[in-house]
C-alpha cells in the first residue's frame, strides 16, 4: 500500500496549487458535500477554476450507495479517466467516500483529501480507511485506499462550531494517550476556548504523525493498528445508543467518555496510573456533556460492544494502556468488570 504525504498548508490555495502543478491529470474533480460547497469551496475556487464540482447531501446517513453512485455517474458522465484526479474537501464523510470512490473508479484513480474538520484532519482524511455504510452499519463496505495526499490547513476551521472542534480533540487525545508523556501533556494544556489556530496547528500536525507513524507499521489493522481503536469499544456502543434514544452525540463526544471508561479498565487491569486518569477525568468532565445512560441500559450497551465488527465471539476485546504509549492490544474484559467501567462514566 502506498504512503500518503501530509503537508502543513497555511494558504491552501497556493499549497494545492503547487501539487495540482506537480501532479499531471487529463480532468480534475471536487467532491463537496451541501456545507462544504458553501464555506469550503471558496477557498480554494482560485486554484481548481477548471474543475467538475461535484456535491453531494451532508451527514453520515448519506454516506451511502446511492451518493456513491452519483459520484461514479458524475465521474463517467464528465470524462474521467484513469489519469484524472478527484479532491474530497469536506469532513469524514466526504473523505470516505470519495476516497472509496477513488479506490473503485475504474479500478482505482487518485485523491488528493482536503480535510475540513478537526476530527477529519487528526483520524478520517489519514491512513488510508475508505467506505460508505450499508443499512444501518457504519463502513460496512470499503477499501483500505490512501490518497496521494492530505492538505491539512487549520483554515477552515474559523467556521467550525465549538461542539465539532471538541469531537476531533478527543482523537487528538486519544493519540496523546497512546503516544508520549510529553504530547499529552501539550494537548491536555490547550485552551479550547482560547482556540489559538496556529497552535493548534502544530498540534494537529503532531497527532497526525502519531497515527502515521502507527499506520505505517500496520496499515491494514492486524495488529497496532488496533492502538487506534483505544476509547472506542465504549465509545461506538455510546454513539450507537444514544442515536437509537434520539439523542445523537458526535462521534468524539463519545470517544471522549468511552476513554475515561477503558482508562479505568486499563487502571484495573493493566495498572494504568491513577494520577493521570484523574487528570483525564476532570479534562473531559469539562468539556463534553455527560451521556445520560444508566443501569437500565448496560445490557444494551454490552450488546452493541459485542456486535462491534472488531470482536469475534463473544468475548469482549479493548485496546488497554499500560501508562502512556504503553499500549496493549486485545485485551479480554469480563461483563463485570465492564459494568465497573460504566459505573466510573456514570459516576464521574
Ligand atoms: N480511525 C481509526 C483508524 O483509522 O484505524
Amino acid at each position: 500500500m502506498n504512503t500518503q504525504r501530509i503537508i502543513a498548508a497555511t494558504d491552501v490555495a497556493e499549497t494545492l496549487k503547487g501539487m495540482l502543478d506537480g501532479m499531471e491529470h487529463d480532468r480534475l474533480f471536487v467532491l463537496t458535500d451541501e456545507h462544504t460547497e458553501q464555506w469550503c469551496y471558496p477557498l480554494v475556487a482560485p486554484v481548481v477554476g477548471e474543475a467538475h464540482r461535484i456535491s453531494i447531501a451532508a451527514g453520515d446517513d448519506n454516506k451511502d450507495i446511492e451518493a456513491l453512485c452519483h459520484v461514479w455517474d458524475e465521474l463517467s458522465g464528465h470524462g474521467a479517466t484513469r489519469h484524472s484526479l478527484l479532491i474530497n474537501l469536506g469532513g469524514g464523510m466526504v473523505t470516505d467516500l470519495g476516497g472509496f470512490a477513488a479506490a473503485t473508479f475504474k479500478r482505482g484513480i487518485r485523491c488528493i483529501n482536503v480535510p475540513t474538520t478537526l476530527l477529519a484532519m487528526v483520524d478520517a482524511a489519514v491512513g488510508g480507511k475508505t467506505g460508505i455504510n450499508r443499512h444501518a452499519l457504519k463502513n460496512e463496505v470499503g477499501a483500505f485506499y490512501p490518497a496521494e495526499a492530505v492538505v491539512v490547513s487549520a483554515q477552515f476551521l474559523h467556521t467550525l462550531d465549538a461542539h465539532n472542534i471538541a469531537s476531533g480533540f478527543a482523537e487528538m487525545l486519544k493519540h496523546g494517550l497512546i503516544s508520549t508523556e510529553e504530547h499529552w501533556s501539550r494537548l491536555m494544556r490547550y485552551d479550547l476556548n482560547g482556540l489559538d489556530l496556529d497552535a493548534l496547528q502544530e498540534l494537529i500536525m503532531e497527532s497526525i504523525c502519531v497515527k502515521e507513524h502507527i499506520v505505517e507499521q500496520d496499515p491494514t489493522e492486524k495488529h497496532i493498528r488496533k492502538a487506534l481503536n483505544l476509547g472506542h469499544t465504549l465509545g461506538h456502543a455510546f454513539e450507537t445508543w444514544a442515536m437509537r434514544h434520539a439523542m445523537p452525540i458526535l462521534h468524539g463526544h463519545a470517544v471522549a467518555w468511552g476513554l475515561i471508561g477503558e482508562l479505568y479498565l486499563a487502571h484495573i487491569h493493566e495498572g494504568f496510573p491513577t494520577d493521570k486518569l484523574r487528570q483525564m477525568v476532570s479534562y473531559v468532565k469539562e468539556v463534553y456533556e455527560p451521556i445520560a445512560f444508566t443501569c437500565k441500559d448496560y445490557d444494551e450497551l454490552h450488546e452493541l460492544m459485542q456486535h462491534d465488527k472488531k470482536n469475534r465471539g463473544t468475548e469482549i476485546r479493548f485496546t488497554l494502556l499500560g501508562g502512556i504509549g504503553d499500549i496493549r492490544i486485545d485485551c479480554i474484559a469480563t461483563k463485570e468488570e465492564i459494568d465497573e467501567a460504566l459505573d466510573f462514566v456514570r459516576e464521574c
